[in-house]
């Protein structure tokens, strides 16, 4: 396992700079790839206010918080990953642009015992693998976010993933990252989407329909259910298109409609109104919270 020092994470959103800081905080070599050259200072800055607010939350020391930073470099270049042992694409929730991707690092990544995951919360890990000459080490690694705060990882191997990657996979995800790992299959929404994502779209729907406020139906879950967040609160964190790309995967796959995005849902995502990353969802969020998707 200790072979493992190089990562690559694709992508510096929300869950990619939390994946390259937990990789970071683990010791390891990371590099991240950003969308296209001149986001770079984007996602470093993305990735130290994180580590920022580590410090003020006393959760590391600036020692820590540096040695941190040094560890992570960014590129606009995936050909810059030749050398990675270990890649999580964190790109965006589109078939297209995850297919680029993994047929680039199958092209580019030399060590052909390197593990390409995704953090994909919907995509079927088996076409992942099926563009790449190398089905048997393409993984899903599914963090949470926030995700230097959750402890879970879904690992999913595909029908083509070789039992030894998942095994070297979850050896990595908890002894060197620390997080706890869940194996499941290769379903859409694995398991907590498939349970989560209806109960965020049923809380739209109880809105819709008349029955309460929408921050009442938040309240009403942090007090009546212990829930940290409400479900509003929640997906504005998530990502109301995220939200959406999740149900429509999984109507698509299981033509449930407990699993079908609601109208209120959609009108939001094409107006924009994509929750705390862009500024406004189900609530308004402060400006200095709004971030540039890298
Ligand atoms: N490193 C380490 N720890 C950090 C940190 C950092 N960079 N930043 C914050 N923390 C710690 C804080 O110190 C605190 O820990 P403590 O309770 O031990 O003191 C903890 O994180 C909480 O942070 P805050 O005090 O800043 O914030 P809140 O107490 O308001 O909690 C929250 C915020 C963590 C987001 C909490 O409300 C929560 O857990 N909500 C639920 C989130 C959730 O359900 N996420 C899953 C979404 S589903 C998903 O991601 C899958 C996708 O496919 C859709």
């Amino acid at each position: 396992m200790n072979r493992i020092r190089r990562v690559g994470v694709v992508g510096c959103g929300v869950m990619g700079a939390g994946l390259a800081e937990v990789c970071a905080r683990a010791g390891l070599d990371v590099l991240v790839a950003v969308s296209r050259p001149g986001r770079e200072a984007d996602g470093r800055r993305r990735l130290t206010g994180s580590l920022d607010n580590g410090l003020r939350k006393g959760k590391i020391s600036e020692g820590d918080r540096d040695a941190a930073l040094a560890r992570v470099s960014f590129t606009a270049d995936l050909s810059d990953f030749a050398d990675r042992q270990f890649v999580i694409e964190a790109g965006p929730e589109q078939e297209s642009v995850k297919l680029d991707v993994f047929a680039t690092l199958d092209k580019v990544v030399v060590d052909e015992n390197a593990i390409l995951g995704s953090n994909t919360s919907s995509f079927p890990i088996v076409q992942l693998g099926r563009v790449t000459d190398r089905p048997g080490k393409v993984v899903g690694t599914h963090f949470f976010n926030p995700v230097t705060v959750l402890p879970l990882v879904e690992l999913v191997g595909s029908v083509l993933t070789e039992d030894d990657t998942v095994d070297v996979a979850e050896t990595f995800v908890t002894e060197v990252l620390g997080k706890q790992v869940v194996r499941t299959k290769d379903r859409s929404g694995f398991v907590v989407n498939a349970l989560l994502i209806p109960y965020l779209l049923s809380a739209i729907r109880v809105y819709e329909s008349g029955v309460a406020s929408m921050a009442d139906i938040d309240t009403a879950m942090k007090l009546g259910c212990a829930h940290p967040m409400g479900p509003f609160a929640l997906s504005d964190l998530i990502g109301l298109d995220i939200v959406q790309a999740i149900s429509e995967s999984l109507y698509n796959e299981y033509r449930e409609p407990h699993y079908s995005p609601p109208p209120l849902l959609s009108r939001m995502v094409s107006a924009g109104l994509l929750g705390k990353k862009s500024g406004r969802g189900f609530y308004d969020y402060p400006v200095r919270e709004k971030v540039k998707v890298a």
